[in-house]
């Protein structure tokens, strides 16, 4: 059951930000990184894989284990989660989302204007000199999770593209990152669903909206809440919990 006082909030507010992680996307078939025996950081080695240092040592295995993910996240179809995220956008004066997947389900959804501070599989760039390429990634193939492939090459200067996606120990794009700092600031609710919380800066964000005064609402299977004064938890699957909580906070 929805708590009376977070509808009531909901009704209230002008700004809602949704900060979203891996954990909203998993019913859309796209594995989190810390679930247990499913989570990607499970199964693989992150240092040889989302480092700049893997990609310098083995770039065929990097590129090749992206494209697989690139691949899942295409097969991918927004689930109710996204859907409603987006449908929320109609009843609200404003409505940021914050993401720090790099899969394009909310705007597939319908969502606008995605802050993604962790990038985007969909985006690479080159490697040494960083532009982009003018022409999208073809559809991927379909290696198997550890299959090499060999990356494109950057038209100006014959590098190699990499994945547009932020490795451990780069920093977040800085736009991203300050506008959903700025967002979180002032905000009045935030949604956030489906995330550890244990990666940061990213994970800063519910947590500057709670110290600005915003009503906090986490989302996930797991119990996330510290028990603060304007938290609440709704403990279930995102794609059963956001739809509902649109839903009654916003049924004619
Ligand atoms: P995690 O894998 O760390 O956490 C996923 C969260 O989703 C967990 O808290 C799960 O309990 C929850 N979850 C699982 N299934 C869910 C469902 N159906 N509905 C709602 N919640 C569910 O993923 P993130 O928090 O996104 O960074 O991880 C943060 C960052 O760590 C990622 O962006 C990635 C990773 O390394 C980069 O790639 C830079």
């Amino acid at each position: 059951m929805i708590p009376p006082t977070l509808l009531t909030a909901m009704r209230a507010a002008r700004h809602i930000v949704v900060f979203t992680g891996a954990g909203v996307s998993a019913e859309s078939g796209i594995p989190t990184f810390r679930d247990t025996l499913t989570g990607l950081w499970e199964r693989f080695d992150a240092a040889s894989l989302a480092t700049p240092q893997a990609f310098l040592q083995d770039p065929e295995l990097v590129w090749g284990w992206y494209e697989w993910r690139r691949m899942k996240a295409v097969q991918a179809q927004p689930n109710p989660a996204h859907l409603a995220i987006a449908a929320l956008a109609r009843h609200v004066p404003k409505l940021t989302v914050v993401t720090q997947n790099v899969d394009d389900l909310h705007e597939r959804a319908g969502s606008a204007g995605v802050i993604h501070l962790h990038g985007s599989l969909h985006k690479p760039h080159c490697f040494d000199c960083g532009r982009q390429p003018a022409k999208a990634l073809g559809m991927p193939l379909e290696p198997e999770g550890g299959r090499r492939l060999e990356p494109p090459r950057c038209k100006h200067c014959d590098g190699r593209l990499r994945p547009g996606v932020v490795w451990f120990g780069e920093s977040l794009p800085s736009d991203a990152m300050h506008a959903a700092f700025a967002a979180a600031q002032n905000c009045d609710v935030l949604l956030s669903i489906g995330t550890s919380g244990v990666v940061y800066p990213a994970a800063e964000v519910p947590i500057l909206a709670w110290e600005s005064g915003a009503v906090v609402v986490h989302i996930n299977p797991h119990a996330v809440a510290h028990g603060e004064e304007r938290e609440y938890t709704l403990a279930g699957a995102a794609g059963e919990q956001v739809p509902a909580l649109v839903q009654q906070a916003f049924a004619d």
